[in-house]
């Protein structure tokens, strides 16, 4: 190399390396940091839907549980979004004519679903699992809130790695009996939580999960 270029070049090359290399790790730590802002992980970003879905008025008002719409979140990895039919199971019937639900009807005759947009959204390397966190007894409002007391879904978990293995090292204190997963104002019995957890965990078989390959598989 000196033999080819001055010694002049030689730190210009030296310097462009350094460079090249910093603004390679700049732009990856700059992804992790933003990933990690509420801004990047998608909380608290206020989303409009096609139709204006309200929870409050279906979970408070009418008692339905998560399940009736969620159907598949207790069996498969993913909760399920309901389809078209299930609304009108009983908006053919109740509030028949209001313009709120023109959007529900239009979908129906087209025989489209309605294009809902996602709150909640895992990176595609990410391996997560609904059936399991119901049946081991992990309630829904432990991973998103207060869902019957909003007018819409936000995200309110940063759902980062952090957070999950935060849970997954010592979940005791967050467990339930899994009969109680979709109550929204489960409070453990009086006494102490962790332990009323860890006889849950070891009745229901709860395992600390720590290992790369439980996400990322
Ligand atoms: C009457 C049907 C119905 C019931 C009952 C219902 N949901 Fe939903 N849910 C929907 C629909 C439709 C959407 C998609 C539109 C939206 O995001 O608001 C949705 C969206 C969601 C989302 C956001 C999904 C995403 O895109 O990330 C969460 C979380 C959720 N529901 C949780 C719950 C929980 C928890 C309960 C029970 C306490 C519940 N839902 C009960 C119909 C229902
Ligand atoms: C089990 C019956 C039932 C099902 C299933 C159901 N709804 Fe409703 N929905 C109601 C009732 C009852 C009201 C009126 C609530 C009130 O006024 O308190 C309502 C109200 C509404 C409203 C207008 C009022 C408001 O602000 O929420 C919209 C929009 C709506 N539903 C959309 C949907 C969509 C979309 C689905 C399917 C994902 C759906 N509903 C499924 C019973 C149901
Ligand atoms: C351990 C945390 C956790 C629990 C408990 C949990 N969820 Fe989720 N939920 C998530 C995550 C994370 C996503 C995003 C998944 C993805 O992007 O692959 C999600 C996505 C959803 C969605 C969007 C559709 C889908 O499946 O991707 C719905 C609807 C939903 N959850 C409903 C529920 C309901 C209802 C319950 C309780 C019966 C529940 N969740 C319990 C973490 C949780
Ligand atoms: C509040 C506690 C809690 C949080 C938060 C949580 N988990 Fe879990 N997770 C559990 C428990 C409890 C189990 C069951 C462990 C066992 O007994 O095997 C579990 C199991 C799993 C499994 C194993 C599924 C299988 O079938 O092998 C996966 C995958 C998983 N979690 C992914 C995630 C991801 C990804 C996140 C973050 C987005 C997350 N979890 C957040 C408590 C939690
Ligand atoms: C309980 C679930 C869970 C476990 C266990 C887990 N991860 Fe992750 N991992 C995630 C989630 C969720 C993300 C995406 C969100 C984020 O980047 O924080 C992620 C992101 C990543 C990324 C992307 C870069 C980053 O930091 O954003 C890498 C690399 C990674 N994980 C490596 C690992 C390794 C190595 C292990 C084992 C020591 C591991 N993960 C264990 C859930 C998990």
């Amino acid at each position: 190399m000196s033999a080819l270029f001055s010694r002049r070049s030689n730190a210009i090359f030296r310097l462009v390396v350094v460079l090249l290399l910093a603004g390679a790790n700049g732009a990856l730590l700059g992804a992790m940091l933003y990933w990690r802002t509420p801004y990047g992980t998608g909380q608290q970003a206020q989303i409009a839907q096609p139709v204006q879905f309200d929870h409050r008025h279906h979970i408070q008002d009418d008692l339905i549980d998560c399940r009736y719409c969620h159907t598949t979140v207790d069996r498969a990895p993913s909760a399920g979004i309901p389809p078209t039919e299930l609304c009108l199971n009983c908006h053919s019937q109740v509030w028949n004519k209001s313009p709120l639900l023109d959007v529900v009807r239009a979908s129906w005759f087209a025989n489209r679903p309605i294009p809902w947009i996602r709150v909640h959204k895992l990176p595609d390397f990410v391996y997560f699992d609904h059936e399991i966190h119901v049946k081991k007894g992990v309630g829904c409002v432990v991973c998103h809130g207060r869902v019957d007391t909003m007018p819409a879904v936000e995200q309110v978990q940063p759902l980062t790695m952090g957070w999950c293995i935060d849970c997954h090292r010592d979940p005791y204190a967050r467990l339930r009996p899994p009969g109680e997963v979709t109550n929204m104002t489960w409070t453990p019995p009086p006494g102490d939580p962790v332990a009323y957890g860890k006889e849950l965990a070891k009745k229901n078989e709860v395992q600390p999960r720590t290992s790369c390959s439980t996400c990322h598989r």
